[in-house]
């Protein structure tokens, strides 16, 4: 029976399943793998809440070097999140020898390149399922279920709190402010939930996951991003009566070596299966140019659907023989040609106007001078005469191409403002 000493550091929500995984699963892993995965170490400061989990506290330290120096542990599983302690502690990892493995999506995606040149001196692994989308075997499935294919696309839902705050003002109606205070309390957004609002986790991620399937770095400034901390109920109803549904939507394309990638909110058609993702599931499309489609959907976090994506990593990083590399993530060369400059899409527009005549006319003739085609136009009886609001859908068009023209709208007279702009993911 081969060996395995794990040390773990942190013991919260993610630390917690997954020590509770590899207690309970110890015996199957055993009969089933081969395998006799035993936790030698844990670095926790909070001894308590060690011990609550049935720890020995014989095992419990908060020196990294307790785990460094010990040769018995060959893996080390990573639950600080952020970047430091998380980077020097792991550095120090791997320069001994051991190998990572984590959750630590803003760590991987800001120093993987760093991670992987010290990971190469010793030949340890670098392991990062539970990075990305939680629980759901995304970057396996990237790597060798898609081993075959070019990736061309990656679609997809990949934060549950933004998910569980947009399904509850969709589905609800509940202002942003309400929904946000309920999905602090079932402990899906922080106390301080801006990494999760503001679209900063979903870069991370898809930054992640773009830099394996194109094999080319993708930098988290090269991604576009936008929150959803700014998304007003009134357009999440509009859209739905226009058959739009509001997601906050990573999206990364590699179209003949040109990528575009960002994270914003868009509306999706509500008849698309990503519509149908509700609350704080995940759920990503893969494209690839032989496969076509691929769907993945299920549990993006929480401490055993996380737990099970680290445990994954570990299991499979000790059947190992030697080691995959990533020289790609060591290229920090990235150049900006390498990018799409502009984008192209379908855009809702709401703007607010005076109730007065010919003012339709005058922004019609703003979108026909730069060739911009109206899909849709909505505009409902206006509650005052200072306070039409008015909505366009456009056909497909140029980013810039529909920025120029909102500056324009904005200078008419009796526009008072663009309300909201936003793209239609198809
Ligand atoms: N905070 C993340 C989310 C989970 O809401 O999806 C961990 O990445």
């Amino acid at each position: 029976m081969k060996k395995i000493g794990v040390a773990l550091l942190g013991l919260g929500t993610v630390g917690g399943g997954t020590y509770e995984i590899l207690t309970k699963n110890r015996e199957y892993f055993r009969k089933t793998l081969g395998l006799d995965v035993e936790v030698k170490a844990v670095l926790e400061k909070n001894l308590e809440r060690a011990k609550s989990l049935g720890v020995d506290e014989k095992i419990v330290f908060t020196d990294i070097s307790a785990v460094t120096a010990n040769p018995e542990i060959e893996i080390v599983a990573e639950f600080f999140g952020g970047i430091e302690p998380a980077r020097t502690f792991l550095i120090e990892a791997l320069k001994a020898g051991k190998s990572i493995v984590t959750a630590n999506k803003e760590l991987f995606s800001k120093h993987w390149f760093e991670l992987e040149a010290a990971a190469k001196e010793t030949g340890a692994g670098l392991y990062f399922e539970a990075s990305c989308v939680g629980g759901v075997p995304i970057i396996r499935t990237i790597e060798e279920g898609m081993q075959a294919n070019h990736i061309e696309e990656i679609k997809g839902i990949i934060n549950g709190t933004t998910n569980y705050i947009l399904t509850a003002m969709s589905d609800e109606g509940s202002e942003y402010g309400e929904a946000l205070k309920r999905a602090q309390e079932l402990g899906y957004a922080e106390f301080d939930p801006t990494a999760d609002v503001e679209g900063f986790d979903a870069t991370y991620k898809i930054s992640i996951l773009s830099t394996l399937a194109y094999h080319k770095r993708v930098p988290i400034e090269k991604v576009s991003r936008e929150g959803i901390s700014k998304v007003d109920a009134a357009d999440i109803k509009i859209g739905k009566e226009l058959g739009y549904t509001m997601k906050l939507l990573a999206v990364s394309k590699n179209r003949n070596g040109k990528i575009e990638a960002r994270v914003a909110p868009v509306f999706v058609p509500s008849t698309h299966p990503l519509a149908s993702v509700k609350g704080s599931f995940n759920a990503v499309y893969l494209h690839g140019d032989s496969v076509d489609d691929i769907m993945l959907y299920g549990r993006g976090a929480g401490a055993l659907p996380t737990g099970s994506a680290i445990v994954s990593d570990i299991l499979y990083c000790a059947k190992q023989a030697s080691h995959k590399r990533y020289p790609f993530a060591e290229n920090v060369e990235c150049v900006d040609k390498d990018f799409v400059s502009d984008y192209v899409a379908k855009f809702y527009i709401r703007l607010s106007a005076e109730d007065v005549e010919g003012v339709l006319a005058k922004i019609t003739s703003v979108l026909k001078n730069k060739n911009i085609n109206i899909e849709a136009v909505l505009q409902k009886k206006p509650v005052s005469k200072d306070n039409a609001q008015i909505v366009f859908v456009t056909d497909n068009v140029k980013e810039t191409s529909i920025k120029k023209a909102i500056e324009e709208i904005k200078n008419l007279g009796a526009v008072k403002q663009v309300e909201a702009l936003y793209r239609i993911e198809e």
